[in-house]
């Protein structure tokens, strides 16, 4: 019987040719203008699931863009295995800062990357890392090494927020019943350190609107006397945190869990490079919440962020104005026990009331999601677990995501299974960046190790 390395060694170029063909595509699901490029991708999707061995795949229509479905059924007494991933992605801009066009994929080598990397707009998130379990796929169906059954749910709406799929989720449970829900959508703490993502945070985004005089105005005019919408909306905003970087809205960190100072130690042992780390990114120092280190402040600590801030002039020259509305759009990740809904409405609230006279302040929820917590002594993380110590010869470390995919809580809710994240991405491979890239070694890893996790899933299961 072939195994997983020579098969991947006899299909190496189509393995990749494949995953160039699928990047090349402008699956933008957040820009109305390239929804005929999604709809397409969806059509792509499903025919690779019917030619790596699926039974059946189908199209399944939402209010947004479509879900493809895909399965192998052979045996109800078997575990089935659920694989999620989004065959949506993040728009490219700003495309001047790309080194090559984001939907002309080439493989580029890096430091990191001395195989090379497949540089484009999700090469990583999430069709690079999707894809493996296409081919992880289609080399256990020909070889006949598929252990058990087999779904497939690849949606085109994640990077917008999974707001269809979460009424598919609950109006398909029958059809999506799974023992184990797996996805590789996050990543991995570095090439020779596998992890095994335990949680995700969530997310409340909104986007404030200041009002103040009715028109733009002369700012030598009117400059003082009035409100400036603009100057009101940055105090606003840069009130948000106190001088240790807390967040100051009421009732903010009611749910928020504090970890043990035994969960601490642990995760304190995950290897990390303070030095690296700002290297990676020119910094010369890091900030954040007092009190915490840099991988709890981006893991078990809520935060609040702007991601855009705008209004006024900001053409060419100088044209002396005050602006009628400023804006911004803000995230909150949260974590797990903190509601979204009820974060947003606390920032909602907070936000109304320290307006001071003279502007009027609009506070429009955007999407959300809860966060993500898995045990790691659950069958799957068992599987999971053993699968890279075959593949990387070390024992993965299991390690919480600064990340959300919202959709994970909303399955274990409604499908009452547990989540394995198994990524295999780097922090450095640039999603939603520019130059957005995908190990080749990291591409051929993850399709090496999945096929393990469906034999292990399946041997524990007995
Ligand atoms: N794949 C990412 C999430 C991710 C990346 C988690 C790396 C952990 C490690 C996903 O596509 C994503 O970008 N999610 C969004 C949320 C969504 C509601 C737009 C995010 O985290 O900003
Ligand atoms: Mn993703
Ligand atoms: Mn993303």
């Amino acid at each position: 019987m072939q195994n997983i390395q020579s098969y991947i060694n006899d299909h190496k170029d189509r393995f990749l040719n494949e995953l160039i063909e699928l990047l090349k595509i402008p699956s933008v699901s957040a820009d109305p203008a390239f929804k005929d490029h999604v709809i397409k991708t969806a059509d792509v999707i499903k025919d690779s699931l019917l030619k790596a061995g699926c039974d059946h795949a189908e199209i399944c229509e939402t209010d947004g863009f479509p879900i493809v479905y895909g399965e192998k059924i052979f045996d109800e007494n078997l575990p089935t295995v659920l694989v999620y991933g989004h065959y949506d992605v993040q728009p490219a801009d700003p495309l001047e800062l790309w080194d090559s066009p984001p939907y002309e994929p080439i493989i580029k080598k890096t430091d990191i990357h001395p195989e090379g990397a497949i540089f484009a707009r999700g090469a990583c998130d999430d069709k690079g890392q999707m894809y493996m379990h296409v081919k992880a796929m289609e080399f256990m169906t020909r070889t006949d090494q598929l252990p058990c059954n087999v779904k497939f749910m690849i949606e085109g709406e994640e990077e917008v927020g999974s707001v269809n799929l979460s009424k598919f989720v609950k109006n398909n449970q029958e059809k999506l019943k799974n023992d184990v829900i797996l996805i590789s959508d996050t990543g991995m703490i570095a090439q020779d350190v596998p992890s095994i993502t335990t949680g995700l945070r969530g997310l409340s985004y909104v986007e404030v609107e200041v009002t103040g005089p009715n028109r733009d105005l002369h700012s030598g005019l009117y400059g003082g006397a009035v409100a400036n919408p603009i100057n009101i909306l940055t105090k606003m905003i840069a009130s948000l945190h106190d001088e240790n970087n807390h967040i100051t809205i009421p009732g903010f960190y009611d749910k928020v869990e504090d970890l043990s100072d035994e969960e601490r130690a642990e995760m304190a042992k995950a290897p990390f490079s303070l030095e690296g780390y700002k290297n990676s990114i020119d910094i010369d120092a890091v900030y954040g919440e007092k009190g915490y280190s840099t991988n709890e402040r981006n893991s078990i600590r809520p935060t609040l962020d702007v991601n855009g801030i705008w209004g006024g002039y900001i053409g060419e020259g100088a044209k002396t104005v005050i602006a009628s509305k400023a804006y911004a759009k803000i995230s909150m990740r949260l974590v797990p026990h903190q509601e979204w809904e009820e974060v947003t409405e606390l920032f909602k609230s907070h936000f109304e009331k320290i307006a001071p006279a003279g502007v009027r302040v609009k506070v429009k929820p955007h999407h959300g999601g809860q966060g993500y917590v898995t045990p790691i002594d659950s069958l799957g993380y068992k599987a999971a677990s053993k699968a890279y110590n075959d593949t990387f010869g070390k024992t993965p470390i299991p390690q919480r995501s600064g990340g959300s995919i919202p959709i994970v809580s909303l399955f274990e809710q409604e499908l009452k299974s547990k989540t394995i994240l198994m990524g295999f991405g780097l922090n450095s491979d640039a999603i939603h960046s520019p130059n957005e890239h995908f190990g080749v070694w990291n591409y051929f890893k993850g399709i090496e190790t999945i096929p393990l996790f469906y034999k292990y899933f399946t041997e524990l299961s007995k």
